[in-house]
This record gives C-alpha cells, structure tokens and sequence, in this order.
C-alpha cells in the first residue's frame, strides 16, 4: 500500500481558504496602472458596465506549461466583478465568444492529440511547441446602456515556444483594436486591462482619444477576478511598477533584430548587446520607452524629498520622505536609487539599479521616510582583464527617483583610486567572437551643490576567492558498522563517513532521479507519494536515506489535484497533467478505486510578483507555497524561476521575474525565505543560467561575454544564493559559450559554490543528459548536442532529472573509463545528502 498525503475528501480545506484570502488581500499591489485621467478606481455607483475582451472570461491565470498550477477553480474577472455586484450588459458577445472559443479549444485539442498520436509522444510535447492561439473576437457593432466599458486583453504563452512579433501575440490584432476604437468612441469611461505575463505593443492604447485608463492587471493565480475588482472598486490600491521596459516599438530592443526565430537561427544566439539589457540600454543610448522601468501610476500622487545620502566604503544609506499629495485616495510609492558609475577603462552604462524600497500605505497627505541602503562594493563592473569586480575610480552619482526616468541625483561619491572588491578567475571564455556593443560618450554633467563624499580607496578590503582544485577520495575508515542517515541526525556519524561507505552503483543510482519509462509520465509526474510532482531523488532504505519529491511552481505548487489509487494503494492512470492536457479517468477504473486530492492554491506569477516591488509580498507568497509543501510533503519547489527578461518575446518571461537582476534576485531570495522557513523545505532557483530563449530550448547556444554573463545572468542568482541560500539549483537546458549549462564545473563550481558560498545540491531539467530528440522533446536538425551523464557528474551538477537508466550505467561506465573519479561521485553523492539530512 503506497502512502498518500493527498486528502480523501475534495471539500474546500482551510488551508485553501486561508491562502486564498491572502493572496487576495495582496495581489492588488502588483497590479501597474500605466493611464488614469482619475476614472479608477469606479465609484460606488459605477456598477453597469460593459466587458469585452478575449480575457473577459478566459482570463488567463498564469502561463502553459510546467508553470502552470493546477487549481480546483479560476475565478475569471466577469466572475469577479459579478461577485461584486456589476451588472454586466455584454452577455451575448461574451456567451458567443465562448462558443468560438469552446470550438477552437476542440479543433486544436484534436489536432494536437492527432499529431502526438502520429510522433507517439504524450500530447503535452506538441502543446509545448505550438502552443493554442485564442480565436478572433467578432467586432463589437452595439452600443448598450452603460457608461462604463472595460476591455481585456489576454495573452498566453509557456516553455517550449517564444512568443512572435506579430498580431494576436506582441501586437494587437486588427479586431482587438477595432474593439478597444468602438469603445473609447461610444462610453464615457473605457479602461483597459491586460491580463498578460510581459510586455505587448502599447501604441494603440496611448493613441487612441476616449481610453481613460490602461493597467496590467498581470495572470493573479486562481481568483484573479476577484482581485482585479477588488482593484477596479478601489478595495484594494494598485500600486505595482513596471520591472521591464515597456518600448515603443519591438524592433527597439537591442536583442530583436536575432533574438531565437527572428533571425531564422534557433541554434546559436549572441549577446551582441551585452551589459545593455532593459533600461540599462534604453537610458544609455536614448531611445525614449513608451514606459520606463520602474513606471506606475497608483490612484494618487506622491512628492518626495531626499533627507540624506550617508554613505562610506561599505555602505550607502539615502534617506527619502515620501508624501500622499493626493486628497482622495491612499497608495504605496516605492523610491528607487540608480547609480551613475564613472566612465573608466571598462565600458559602463548611464545608471543602475542599486536599491529600492516602498513605503507602507499612506493616505492624503500621510508622509514616510524611508532608507534604501546598499553595499558600495554592489557599484563595482567586472573587469575581465584583471579577472576582478573592480570600482574604478572617479564620480558615483546617485540619483533618486520613482522610476528610471524620473530621477534626480542626491549625492555624489568620490573615490581616489580603482579598488578590487573580488579577485575572481575568468571563468567563461567565449566559444566565438561576440562583438558588444559600447556606450556612447557621456555629455559632462553639472554636478555642482550635491553633497560630496569622499571614499578612501585604502579601507576597502578585497576578498580573493579560492577555487577547490581537486575531490579527493573518501575513504571508508568505519569500514565494521553500517552508517545510516540517522547515525548522521544523531551526531554518530559525518555525512562524509557516510558517504564513503556508499557503492559507486548506489551513489550512480542516487545522483540519477526516480525514472519511469511510462509515456504518461513523461514530464509532470512522479512515480512516487506525491501525485503530480515532477520529480523524486531515490532513497536508500537500508541507510536511511529518504527520497525527496520535487515539484513545479513558480506560479504555485504543481500537483496533481484529482488522482485515484486502486484500493491497495497502486495509482490509477486519468487526471489533470497541465492546463488544457487532461487524461480522464478510464471506464475499467476499478469501482473501490480510491479518490484522492490535492488543491492548491495558484499565486500570480512571478512577472507579476515582481511589479509589487514589495519583498515582504513576495515572501508571504513563498510562505503560502510553503504551507501547501508541508500538507501534501514536497520537499522541493521546482522555482523560483529567475532568468532575465532579455527580450520579451521568451515564452517563459512570465515565470521570471524582470530584465534586472537586483530585482530578479531580490525576488528570488524573499520567495525562498517564505518556502525555507518551513525545516525540510527548500526552492530550487531555476533555470541556472541564461535561459533567454525558448525555441530550440534543449539545443541553443547563448554566446555571452564573461562580464555580461556575471553582470547580469548570474548576478541575481549570485543575489540569491547569498542571501537566501536555496537548497537546490536547477541547471538550464541551454548551451553556454558552447558548453551544456548542466555540464559546466566552472559554472556549477566556479561561480555557484567557490565564488557563491551555495550549499546544497544541484539538478539538472528535465531530460537535459538524454537526448530529447528520441522522445519528441526537441526538433531532430538541431546543430547542438544533449548534455552528458559523465560531465555532469564533473560539473558537480548531482541530480540528474529525471533519470534514466542510461544515466547510471553511463556513470559507472565514466568512473571505470576514467573520464570522471570515484571522488566526483562521491563529492555529489554528498551534496545530495546534505539536503536529504535536513528533509523529514
Ligand atoms: C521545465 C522545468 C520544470 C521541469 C519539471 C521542464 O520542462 O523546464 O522548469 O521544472 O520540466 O516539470
């Protein structure tokens, strides 16, 4: 009999309820309203309304994919705004949108399942690479008796697939717009939410005469639509600012001339834009966003005051007042502090990200001060020639502002020579040529009546990282006992003694996930306890070694809700496997089948997590997360994902957090506190590193230049890792300078653990050491190979997801060819229990 914690009884629990409140009384602050002419929020009387929109009831929860959580319900926003007493006139467009809606769900459900058919491949696979497309809405010719019409744009995307510049999906589509036109011309108030995870071409809503406000609503989890009305009536205040740069045009974006398909080369990708990624680009070479990072209206207006920047050669504290000048309603500021580094021998952009902080609400007229502080030595580039983070010298201005174009420079610090912060190694040389491109030259800046300090290049420290040279042998000096993991609990034994009694076949065995060949299973679902959990690491009984289960997020925990066990334990086939993928149950499902659930609770996503500015936020929604591991006993969230937003078109932008690695990394630790402080429950921060790119996802080269790959791939992860130590990493599927990430010891050992300080294990994605083009996980002419099972044993990459037999047979097989030692086995065999240690 197998041991479930899934509950036998579907009824809503507390837990669910719990979480749910909070979500709800949270996400409102996520939420960036780019226009209001003061029509939000809708007053009291402001209760008959029209709504359009393909996201009026297919209201987009989150993404597709493994980030997709499976809810007991999605509250859509006609939902949620009838809960609240709307009264909705446009019920025949939306009823017939639902109609052609349900069809085109059909049609391409069919073909989707034709084609897996065919390939003979789970359905899912197909899904992942053409995703489904929501049909044209019909043009909106009536105009009903309401003063109010709100309309809402949705977009879906997920892994597998990056999104296009094209109609329906970056812009809007020729109906979209007819629609958005009709409205804004016929009501008196026409707002427009979009119910999307990135960035979508915003020309027409600020074009268009008649629209009195535009707000990203962002993908809110499973009650979405209570919470955008919520924000609608004003319950709860937005206050959310943008984390990525919102361009004019697409073809703005440095990356989007080669960016995955718009070059017709899904093979190989060059950071040519290296360091100037975002504002970091959009504010140094001059091209004006239609929305600036950092941008967000909020129902009311702030003025703020710099009371003091203090700072020395560890710290710099700047101390703003900020006040509600509005008369009517409350809202939340949050102040951001950029820094203008000198122009020295290495190329620097015009400002940076360097600390944030956001008041708590204040009503009219309330005032705060609040202290953004952060490390001086955070200001310094990576010099590649001296293989160092250095701070050279000359003028750091900081500049203080409530967005990246709105800022005003406070104080400016002076240092008298170039200081080494970190002496590290070079550790990624390009594979090929990368021509960057370089910074124009500043025009001199009056700098004049600014509060000058002077930093003394002598009191900084500089720390020099020390590389691990080799992994020595363990020998078994306790060769007359036989440890056990509870031998290690109880102090009788150290993990290392432990290890060294180990086999090389059992450390082969754990250092490959729990395989199961079965085609249902694929990607999404565990053989073992937990239901729907991506993955497990083995046990070994006999030494008390406990499995870990591992599953998805980030937008939530990923389980299967629904599943069913014949009465001596033994799982039934049928249930949800993500998003539009269901099996029913079969007609043979045994009548004493037992029924089991597991609900859990859809948070936003991390997109949208993000634009809260707001850590605490975050952390209680890790908290949540958490909470929901301990019920159903998943050891590991397969998230936070946190790579950066390159380029909008990334079908799985929507699961990272921004294209700035302050706030990616930020976010990412505060979602670790609130899951970490849960004992025996950790994050995996994913996808490590530089998964921009989702075409091709399994076989593409990112070719980026050491400093850029430190300054902004890896610096969130480096912000989270020290920050919050998570005890698991995920590799990504990617190819670096022409190296497998999952294969990379100067990555995985290198950076993470010598220059980091992380301590707990690494794994691999899923299926990255097999080849995924035998089992139609990616296109067979690909240029690039599948990560090996030997070099991720090198790499220190320990687990590998999720298995396969090949995996331990080719480690074995590595050790007695001597491609990989006893002692690199051993160091990951060690790692794994490190965690496992501290798992129940
Ligand atoms: C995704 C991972 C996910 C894993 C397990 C992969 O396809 O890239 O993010 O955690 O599947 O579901």
């Amino acid at each position: 009999m197998g041991k479930f914690y899934a509950l036998t009884s579907d009824e809503v629990t507390s837990l669910e309820k719990e979480n749910q409140a909070l979500v709800r009384s949270l996400a409102g602050e996520c939420m960036v309203v780019l226009e209001n002419d003061g029509a939000l929020p809708l007053g009291k009387e402001e209760r008959t309304i029209v709504l359009y929109g393909s996201g009026a009831r297919n209201t987009v929860k989150g993404g597709t994919g493994s980030g997709d959580v499976n809810s007991r319900e999605v509250v859509n926003i006609y939902e949620g705004l009838k809960a609240e007493g709307f009264n909705i006139l446009s019920d025949d467009w939306l009823d017939r949108y639902d109609k052609t809606l349900e069809d085109a769900t059909n049609a391409y459900m069919a073909d989707i399942n034709e084609k897996a058919a065919k390939q003979h491949v789970p359905p899912i696979m197909i899904m992942f690479s053409t995703p489904f497309v929501a049909p044209d809405e019909e043009l909106i010719t009536q105009v009903k008796d309401a003063d109010i019409a709100i309309y809402v744009i949705s977009r879906n995307s997920g892994e597998g697939a990056d999104r296009y510049d094209v109609k329906k999906d970056y812009e809007l589509d020729d109906n979209e717009v007819k629609n958005i036109q009709f409205l804004a011309a016929n009501y008196k108030k026409t707002i427009v939410l979009l119910n999307t995870g990135g960035v979508i071409d915003t020309k027409v809503l600020r074009n268009t005469d008649g629209i009195n406000a535009v707000m990203i609503a962002g993908q809110m989890g499973n009650i979405g639509g209570n919470i955008v009305s919520d924000v609608l009536t004003g319950k709860s205040i937005p206050s959310g600012k943008l984390t990525d740069t919102w361009a004019e045009n697409y073809s703005d974006y440095p990356s989007s001339a080669t960016f995955s398909h718009n070059n017709g080369n899904i093979d190989d990708e060059y950071y040519t834009e290296g360091i100037y990624v975002g504002y970091r680009y959009f504010d140094t070479f001059g091209i004006k966003p239609a929305y600036s990072f950092g941008y967000g209206k909020g129902y009311t207006d702030f003025a703020y005051e710099v009371d003091d920047v203090i700072a020395d050669e560890k710290k710099v504290y700047v101390s703003v007042t900020v006040t509600n000048t509005g008369s009517k309603y409350a809202g939340r500021e949050v102040i951001q502090v950029y820094v203008t580094s000198p122009e020295g021998a290495i190329d620097k952009p015009f400002k940076e990200l360097r600390g944030f902080a956001k008041t708590s609400l204040l009503g009219p007229s309330q005032k705060e001060t609040v202290t953004i502080a952060f490390d001086t030595a955070s200001m310094a580039s990576y010099d590649i020639t001296r293989a160092s983070y250095v701070l050279e010298k000359g003028q750091y201005i900081i500049r203080v502002g409530n967005s990246c174009d709105n800022t005003r420079p406070a104080a400016v610090l002076t240092l008298d020579r170039d200081v080494v912060t970190v002496k590290c190694r070079n550790l990624f040389g390009l594979d090929e040529a990368v021509e960057e491109i370089q910074a124009p030259k500043r025009e001199k800046e009056d700098i004049s009546g600014l509060k000058e300090i002077a930093l003394d290049s002598s009191k900084f420290t500089t720390s020099v990282i020390e590389y691990q040279i080799d992994r020595p042998v363990l020998e078994d000096k306790r060769s007359g006992e036989k440890l056990t993991m509870d031998d290690v609990k109880s102090g009788n034994a150290t993990l290392k003694e432990l290890v060294a009694q180990l086999t090389l076949e059992e450390m082969a065995n754990l250092c490959v996930g729990l395989f199961d060949h079965s085609a249902s299973n694929v990607v999404g679902s565990a053989s073992g306890s937990v239901v729907g959990a991506a993955g497990e690491t083995i046990g070994i009984p006999d030494r008390k070694i406990i499995p870990t289960v591992n599953a998805d997020g980030p937008a939530g925990l990923r389980l299967q809700p629904h599943f069913k066990t014949t009465a001596d334990g033994q799982v039934l086939p049928g249930g949800e496997v993500f998003g539009l993928s269901r099996n029913p149950f079969p007609d043979d499902t045994p009548a004493d089948a037992i029924d089991y659930y597991q609900y859990c609770t859809a948070i936003p996503i991390a997109s949208t997590l993000a634009q809260s500015w707001d850590m605490e936020l975050i952390e209680k929604m890790g908290h949540i997360v958490g909470t929901e591991m301990q019920q159903f006993h998943v050891h590991l969230w397969l998230a936070p994902g946190m790579n950066i937003h390159r380029n909008p078109l990334c079908g799985r932008n929507f699961e990272y957090y921004s294209e700035d690695p302050l706030i990616a990394g930020s976010c990412a630790a505060a979602d670790t506190k609130g899951v970490q402080s849960f004992a025996g429950q950790g994050t995996t921060i994913k996808h490590f590193a530089a998964n921009s790119q989702e075409d091709n996802r399994m076989y593409n080269n990112a070719h980026i230049s050491e400093r850029t790959l430190r300054e902004i791939y890896l610096k969130g992860f480096e912000i989270a890792v020290k920050d919050s130590q998570p005890l698991s990493v995920m590799t990504s599927y990617n190819l670096i300078n022409g190296i497998h990430s999952a294969n990379s010891k100067d990555l995985l050992q290198g950076a993470l653990r010598d220059e980091w300080g992380f301590k707990g294990f690494v794994m691999t994605d899923w299926f990255s050491s097999q080849d995924a083009r035998s089992i139609g996980l990616a296109p067979a002419n690909v240029k690039y190979d599948c990560a090996s099972s030997p070099d991720c044993i090198k790499a220190g990459n320990d687990v590998q997801m999720p298995g396969s037999k090949q995996n331990v047979d080719d480690i074995i097989k590595g050790v007695e060819d001597g491609r990989i030692t006893l002692g690199d086995v051993q160091f990951c065999a060690l790692n794994i229990l490190g965690v496992v240690a501290k798992c129940e």
